[in-house]
């Protein structure tokens, strides 16, 4: 997480124009020391210049994201000219092409070069010497809204959901490192992408050409898109989002709020789809139970039938803390931890502070939702309570936990389920639990 972004050191691609231009100001209001890539050499100058008149240390370096050999170079640039990097913008960008039973091969290479292949090369050339450097740092990579909601300007939205795809397995491998992840996805921002990207893919043999007749290519089309991008948001304001978004380690950076109930349909229609395909997959099934007994672990368990099995987890956990599996799907759905302490001397209400302290080492957002006095089928008097994070920063968990005395022992059941999954069947299994 970056607090303090004075001195500190930025890259940004595709640092010519709009956006990218956008970044470079609020970067550099903020005293940053800049790096300005673009294949756009007059227009790159100007910003330089720009931004030395406002004190800015600035680097320029005409650089082809989507060319492997010359992002290395920026890479090698960067780190000779300022000795370390901390925030890389992999922004450089072309826009929408046509529908797919049109665009040519061509087409499909250079938007996927500049647009994906732009941001694998920038993490491939600046990832490792960022973790290695231990100094604060954040890749922001932009993709767009076209990257949740496909439409039919292909390859574009193709490009930008393997972008927010990257971005996701980037955050992953990066929890808990010195490096924070952002992906953009903004709606329309006021640019020169639409001009752009028509002068530079008329400069590139084999790429698709819109014909003339097309309403996008025509005058009325033309000063029809001009209007709607005058009117939409301005690189300056997009840029602060982004900075907010670096400042609080916030991963999706969904600029225009006014797109959610778009993206929430979408996500409707698999839902339905898959009701569809699987007839009756909402209906409850009839709650027969199995047993699961151990000899490790002093309980059973009755799980319903509807799990395929409960069986010690393969993984390598400490003896004294057997880890169970279930699902309901070949692979694991679920995990159950049973853990058995030789002490009772921790009120079983604090019980709930040991395991956030645990849940802690992977995770965010940690929430204990509730903590309450319970009793089990039995009658032996538990403690219940519930917590939710963000398992590595991403995955939302639910989990719940019951603490018990028995015997001057004090065991601690838990189930942790991804939260759309988490329903009362879990808590039924914690509650059926009997010593053997
Ligand atoms: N403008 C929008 O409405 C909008 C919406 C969502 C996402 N985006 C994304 O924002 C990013 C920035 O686009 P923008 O809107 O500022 O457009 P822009 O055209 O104003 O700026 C893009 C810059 O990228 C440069 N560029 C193009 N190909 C390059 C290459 N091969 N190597 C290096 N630089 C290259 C261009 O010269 C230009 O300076 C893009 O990734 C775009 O897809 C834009």
């Amino acid at each position: 997480m970056i607090k303090d972004f004075g001195g500190k050191v930025a890259v940004i691609t595709g640092a010519a124009s709009g956006i990218g231009r956008g970044l470079a100001y609020g970067f550099a209001k903020r005293g940053m020391k800049i790096v300005l890539a673009d294949i756009d050499k007059e227009n790159l100058e100007k910003v330089a210049k720009e931004l030395k008149e406002m004190g800015i240390e600035v680097m320029t370096q005409i650089t082809d994201v989507s060319d492997p050999e010359q992002m290395a170079q920026l890479a090698d640039a960067s780190y000779a000219r300022f000795g370390t990097v901390n925030i890389l913008c992999n922004n450089a960008g072309v826009g929408g092409a046509g529908r797919i039973s049109l665009i040519t091969l061509e087409t499909w290479n250079w938007t996927l070069g500049v647009n994906l292949f732009g941001v694998i090369h920038g993490i491939q050339y600046f990832l490792n010497r960022m973790l290695a450097s231990n100094e604060p740092c954040h890749i922001v990579n932009t993709s767009s809204m076209a990257g949740l909601l496909s439409g039919d300007n292909s390859p574009y939205p193709v490009s930008k959901f393997a972008i927010v795809a990257i971005s996701e397995a980037l955050a992953l491998d990066c929890f808990d490192t010195n490096v924070g992840v952002s992906v953009v996805c903004p709606g329309r921002v006021n640019t020169n992408i639409i001009n752009n990207t028509r002068m530079l893919r008329e400069t590139r043999p084999g790429t698709w050409q819109p014909p003339a007749e097309m309403i996008e290519e025509s005058e009325i089309g033309k000063e029809n898109m001009n209007r709607i991008l005058a009117r939409a948001l301005a690189p300056e304001k997009l840029a602060e989002m982004v900075i907010k978004a670096i400042e609080n380690d916030i991963f999706y950076v969904l600029t225009h709020p006014e797109y959610i109930p778009l993206v929430k349909s979408r996500y409707e229609r698999i839902y339905e789809d898959i009701l569809r395909l699987h007839e009756g997959i909402e209906a409850k099934s009839e709650k027969k139970s199995r047993i699961f007994k151990c000899d490790a672990p002093i309980f059973s368990i009755a799980y319903p039938e509807s799990f395929i099995e409960l069986k010690p987890n393969p993984m390598n956990f400490p003896v004294n803390e057997p880890v169970l599996v279930a699902s309901k799907e070949p692979g694991i759905d679920l995990l159950i931890f049973a853990f058995k302490s030789s002490t009772n001397d921790r009120p079983l209400a604090e019980t709930v502070q040991d395991i956030a302290k645990r849940i802690e080492e992977r995770a965010r957002e940690i929430n204990i939702t509730s903590n309450e006095p319970a009793t089990l089928r039995d009658g032996t008097t538990a403690y219940e309570s519930v917590i939710e994070y963000k398992y590595l920063g991403i995955f939302k968990i639910k989990s719940i936990h019951l603490s018990v005395l028995k015997d001057d022992h004090q065991i601690v059941i838990s189930i942790y389920a991804n939260a759309n999954y988490y329903n009362d069947d879990l808590r039924d299994i914690l509650y059926s639990l009997e010593f053997n």
